[in-house]
């Protein structure tokens, strides 16, 4: 498997409880490398932008307000199968159903409040990392 890229978000719950390392720690721990990484507060436009493909869900506009309500990382990473290992060490949305070891079982408050966004394909990895990032501003 050739080396890929990932995006993620530590998301609000996990900036305000100062859990940014303790995210990222598992994620190099699983053989990511974060290969670009910046804090912002997305504005209402980003997050339904992002999250546009959720946009007819019931919790979408909570999911945008919660998404707006404090600080988030977003980042790129990069490693062997990097979709599928992100996927993994976040484990499953809803932390009552994820995996010992996972950063949404160690970490996560609810299913809205889940501390991690990961992306689901590689074809999305690549809008989604466009969404945030310029190509200079990833550094592998
Ligand atoms: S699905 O059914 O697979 O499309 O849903 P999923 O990808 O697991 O969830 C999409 C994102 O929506 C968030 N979510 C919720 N937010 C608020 N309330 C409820 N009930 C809810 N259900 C799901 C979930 O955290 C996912 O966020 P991301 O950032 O994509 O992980």
């Amino acid at each position: 498997m050739a080396t890929e890229r990932t995006f993620s978000i530590i998301k609000p719950d996990a900036t305000r409880r100062n859990l940014t390392g303790a995210v990222t720690k598992m994620l190099e721990e699983a053989g990511l490398r974060v290969v670009a990484s910046k804090r912002i507060h997305m504005s209402r436009e980003q997050a339904e932008g992002f999250y546009g493909v959720h946009r007819e869900r019931p919790f979408f506009s909570d999911l945008v307000q919660f998404m707006t309500s404090g600080p988030v990382v977003v980042q790129v990473l990069e490693g062997e199968n990097a979709v599928a290992r992100n996927r993994e060490v976040m484990g499953a949305t809803n932390p009552a159903q994820a995996d010992e070891g996972t950063i949404r079982k160690s970490f996560a408050e609810s299913i809205e409040a889940n501390s991690v966004h990961g992306s689901d394909s590689a074809d999305n990895a690549k809008i989604e990392i466009d969404f945030f990032f310029k190509p200079e501003e990833i550094v592998g």
